[in-house]
């Protein structure tokens, strides 16, 4: 398939050095180079589409309680960069919808990575494909739609197939490539550790691209490379060079 994606993603944003999923993070990985970012999603109690790691507020804003559990006029509200430094005070959740708008104004890629709160797997993933399909309607790149979640992954392929898809996982299981090709997937998105030289080569004959999470040694970025990887997604945007 089409696969016009850099070799390089920042994860969440910058990856470490702002605060993580917002549009500031983007701005600075930006600021290094990078023309990707990866970014986790999930619904807001009313059905918007956020960007948010956890399914709880407690550890990257002000608030307290469940995403779930509050409309995206309640998040708008909360300050999601004070607990990564002062400088970034008062920065605030967006939406998915407010992040599109600004990478696709700029010429820079997605990685949406589909982060459902738990039983909401299928309805978060038909969402955010569905909302991916509007965004990025006529876009030279299209997102690249990733979950951890095959039942979310699913979803998004009922809703909009030619989104391309990229299965997470942890730890590889024996069956992964048949997984990955049961969903359709354009690529295997698999932490680092796991990735060999034997596993990138026999997803290539599978016709699956790799993307390896998350690199942040230059030494074994290059490595990985070297093995034909396709994509990284790292927190070391200020160390590697995109
Ligand atoms: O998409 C790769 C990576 O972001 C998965 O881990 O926990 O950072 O979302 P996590
Ligand atoms: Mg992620």
């Amino acid at each position: 398939m089409n696969w016009p994606y850099p070799r390089m993603i920042a994860h969440r944003g910058a990856g470490t050095l702002a605060p993580e999923n917002t549009l500031a993070a983007i701005r600075l990985g930006a600021s290094f180079g990078y023309t990707m970012f990866e970014f986790d999603v999930k619904l807001a109690g009313d059905g918007v589409l956020v960007l948010m790691h956890d399914a709880t507020l407690e550890r990257t804003t002000d608030g307290t309680g469940r995403v779930a559990g509050h409309a995206f006029g309640e998040l708008a509200r909360l300050d999601a960069g004070s607990w990564h430094s002062p400088a970034y005070a008062g920065e605030s959740i967006p939406t998915l919808e407010r992040v599109a708008r600004w990478l696709l104004r700029n010429g820079l890629m997605a990685n949406i990575e589909i982060k459902p709160c738990p039983g909401r797997e299928a309805e978060t993933g038909a969402a955010a494909a569905l909302e991916a399909r509007r965004l990025w309607r006529g876009a030279l790149a299209l997102p690249i739609l990733s979950s951890f979640s095959q039942e979310a992954l699913e979803a998004t392929r009922r809703v909009a197939p030619e989104l391309p898809r990229a299965l997470l996982f942890g730890e590889l299981p024996e069956d992964w490539a048949q997984r990955c090709l049961a969903l359709g997937c354009a690529a295997l998105a698999a932490r680092e550790a796991g990735l060999t030289d034997p596993v990138i080569a026999a997803a290539h004959r599978a016709g699956l691209r790799v993307i390896g999470y998350t690199v942040n040694d230059p030494a074994r970025a290059a490595a990985l490379f070297g093995w034909g990887l396709d994509a990284l997604v790292t927190d070391a945007v200020d160390r590697i060079a995109p």
